[in-house]
């Protein structure tokens, strides 16, 4: 059995160091996974590997069918999930590139399939979602990062927006006042899919770009950034993957 799934977000569509043994098609009752599961050896170790926006980067937050690939996950047996996200850094403490393991989850999206929990029912079903990510996993990436040296950041709140457009300085405001430290697109529903089949599940995130209206006042936000933070962001990722392997 895998010890572990890696869910990739955006600027980790491979994971480099993962000696790739199989790719596996699946069909799930909710459809098809954004892309064949990646059977591979990390850190001595049996891992799947996932590309959550596809192989080739090309589906959106909001089109992405994060029923199929949470379940497809579980049917072969998978067990705990570490989700790695782009996000951007609200929290003045988080700026680009640097790693955020976070605590807590405000869901701003909509319209998205969010449940497994619809058809066919006995009985309506309410998972408890008070912590939503798991600790020890969240703790032992912590500890992965410690050990080599990556400085992150253990704690925060995860806004999860619809996107695909990045949000207006209001919204950051709004999400500030809330208590979200960093804001993204695809932290929901794939945390609360996870928990209610009952998988371990944590989330790393990167930190891509300064949300709207952070960082140095007036710029806007550029692709061109983006991609040159995550590329060094998604880096310690990796570092801190094969670190947390052998924790497991
Ligand atoms: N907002 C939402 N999602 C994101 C961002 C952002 O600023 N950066 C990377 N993903």
């Amino acid at each position: 059995m895998p010890e572990l799934a890696i869910i990739g977000g955006t600027g980790l569509t491979a994971l480099e160091g993962l000696q790739i043994t199989r790719r596996e098609v699946m069909h799930t009752p909710y459809g098809e996974p954004s892309g064949p599961l990646t059977h591979g050896v990390l850190s001595g170790k049996e891992v799947i590997f996932l590309a959550r926006h596809g192989y080739g980067h090309t589906i959106p937050p909001h089109r992405i069918n994060y029923r199929a690939n949470i379940w497809a996950l579980n049917e072969i047996g998978v067990r705990r999930v570490v989700a790695v996200a782009a996000v951007g850094g609200i929290h003045a403490d988080l700026p680009p590139g640097r790693l955020v393991m976070p605590e807590q989850i405000i869901d701003y999206t909509w319209g998205r399939a969010s449940t497994f929990y619809e058809e066919g029912l006995t009985h309506v079903t309410h998972i408890d979602f008070t912590y939503p990510y798991n600790a020890e996993l969240r703790a032992l990436m912590i500890r992965g990062c410690r050990e080599v040296g990556i400085d992150a950041c253990d704690g925060g709140v995860y806004g999860i927006t619809q996107g695909p457009r990045l949000e207006t300085v209001a919204e950051i405001d709004r999400m500030e006042r809330d208590g979200c430290t960093i804001v993204g697109m695809t932290g929901m529903p794939e945390a609360a899919l996870a928990r209610e089949l009952d998988m371990e599940y944590a989330v790393c995130a990167v930190i891509a770009n300064w949300a709207a209206g952070r960082g140095d006042a007036g710029e806007i936000i550029s692709m061109e950034e983006i991609e040159r933070n995550l590329a060094a962001g998604m880096e310690r990722v990796r570092t801190m993957l094969t670190r947390l392997v052998p924790l497991l």
